[in-house]
């Protein structure tokens, strides 16, 4: 089984796919400012959770770029039935086929094993 099939398994009961609640995903759109004026882009947006609360919350408009096949179609299903297609679209981003660059992360896991030392790491 490939890892995404399992990831697809595993969150089928979950909405928001980060260590975060609706309620501190609000709180960021307040401290934001968001407003209906407002477009946010999502890269890897999942099921779509935190474009749907902002939109409905702030009345945002947005795009959400996402991988998973399964994802994409939950994500869209999720803006239909809160009336939210016309504003949040949804792209399906094929993986990659050559492998990423290094990301910030691993950068930055390198500038800390160089600064602390590998077994600190
Ligand atoms: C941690 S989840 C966050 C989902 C959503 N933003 C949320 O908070 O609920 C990250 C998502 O990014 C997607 N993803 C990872 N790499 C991606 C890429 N290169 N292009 C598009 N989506 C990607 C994954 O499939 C996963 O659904």
């Amino acid at each position: 089984m490939k890892f995404l099939d399992l990831k697809d398994i595993a969150e089928r009961d979950m909405e928001l796919v980060n260590p975060t609640s609706a309620e501190k995903v609000l709180a960021v759109g307040r401290a934001l400012g968001l407003n209906a004026a407002s477009r946010v882009i999502d890269f890897g947006s999942g099921y779509a959770e935190m474009l749907t609360l902002w939109a409905e919350a702030f009345g945002i408009a947005g795009d959400g770029v996402e991988l998973r096949p399964l994802a994409c179609e939950r994500a869209r299903r999720k803006l239909t039935e809160h009336g939210l297609a016309d504003r949040i679209q949804f792209t399906a981003r094929a993986p990659p086929t050559t492998p990423s660059p290094p990301t910030p992360t691993t950068s930055l896991l390198a500038w800390a094993r160089r600064s602390c030392g590998a077994a600190t790491v």
